[in-house]
């Protein structure tokens, strides 16, 4: 089946071609982190009026990558939530205009379902498998028995993983979004400088909670500056942080893989392109024999080539979804 996937939940206007599940024909993302940067963080309403401009000519070019037309697509499945609901709306309304004019099966995708569902579109994923969401909004980890069957372990009790790097990268000044920035400072830091606390790193529940960290931080900072703020302690500052974060996801996902004895883990969600957390994972992981697999980083952060994904399957179990479907802002999976 050929579908048509769009993405317009937060700040990427995202469009892919996805031919029977897996095959990405193409996976056009437009980022619009230059308009969001001067107020440090996505301001809804900039948010759907950008996807508002871009959506028709991201679906043009996933359509001329894809070396196809219109004509030849299937079925389309869009975002439904959790997201922006502005920003949700401008998916929606769009594909099911193409849908109707076109008489197309469409269907309305969890956001968290495609971060779930990726590794499946680069590798033959094993279930039972334990899977860690983690993204700007969510740190969620999974028992996925097989596709459609999640059972929620745990999720963060305050920030998120993503949203605590883009915290503590804005508490330093090192702009927007801070993951990708603190992942290549970390990079010439020491991670052992300070020794930031590990919240529920012991805790038997599957929970997280990332808040108390940001604010040791966060005084850590204060009472060192400004005289000490120098480029060398920021590269410390960061890789502790990083390493903090890091080790609390890699023990958690671990500790639950352990319990229900899986034999794979997986990770996606935009914290997933970490450099730190993919090696971490990978070598903690192996240690136990357990196998783990981490999609490319342009299919962690969001992209729609995981909703076409998500779609395909939604389709071949039959769901129905009408016309009256509308945007959900918090939805849980
Ligand atoms: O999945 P995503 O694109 O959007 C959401 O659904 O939230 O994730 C975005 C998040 C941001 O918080 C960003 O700072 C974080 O992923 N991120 C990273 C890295 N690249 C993106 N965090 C740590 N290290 C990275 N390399
Ligand atoms: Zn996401």
């Amino acid at each position: 089946m050929l579908i048509l996937g769009i993405e317009t939940s937060c700040d990427e206007t995202a469009a892919a071609i996805v031919k029977n599940g897996s095959n990405v024909l193409s996976n056009v993302i437009s980022s619009q982190v230059a308009f969001h940067k001067k107020y440090g963080g996505v301001v809804p309403e900039i948010a759907s009026r950008k996807h508002q401009e871009k959506i028709i000519p991201v679906i043009t070019e996933a359509l001329v990558h894809a070396k196809t037309t219109l004509d030849d697509i299937e079925a389309l499945a869009v975002t439904q939530g959790p997201g922006l609901v502005g920003s949700l709306l401008v998916g929606i309304n769009v594909a099911k205009a193409i849908a109707y004019a076109r008489k197309l099966p469409l269907v309305g995708i969890n956001h968290l379902e495609g971060h779930l569902l990726t590794p499946l579109l680069e590798h033959r994923v094993l279930f039972p498998n334990i899977t860690l969401i983690v993204s700007g909004g969510h740190t969620n980890l999974y028992l996925v028995r097989n596709i459609g069957a999640y059972e929620l372990l745990g999720k963060t009790r305050d920030d998120a993983a993503g949203e605590a790097f883009d915290k503590v990268a804005k508490l330093l000044n090192l702009g927007y979004p801070g993951g990708v920035i603190i992942d290549s400072l970390a990079k010439d830091g020491d991670p052992t400088a300070i020794d930031f606390p590990r919240p529920m790193i012991h805790d038997t529940s599957f929970d997280f909670s990332f808040s108390g960290l940001k604010t040791a931080v966060r005084y850590h900072v204060k009472r060192i500056a400004p005289e000490g703020l120098t480029d060398e302690t920021i590269r410390n500052i960061v890789a502790s942080f990083q390493s903090a974060a890091v080790d609390i996801l890699v023990a958690k996902t671990l500790q639950a893989a352990m319990k229900f004895r899986v034999e794979v883990i997986s990770i996606a969600g935009g914290v997933a392109c970490n450099s730190q957390l993919r090696r971490q994972m990978k070598e903690q992981a192996s240690a136990k024999n357990i196998e783990v697999l981490i999609p490319s980083p342009v299919l962690c952060t969001d992209n729609a080539a995981m909703i076409a994904l998500a779609g395909e399957h939604k389709i071949r179990a039959k769901a129905e979804f009408p016309f009256k479907m509308n945007a959900v802002s918090r939805w849980q999976l």
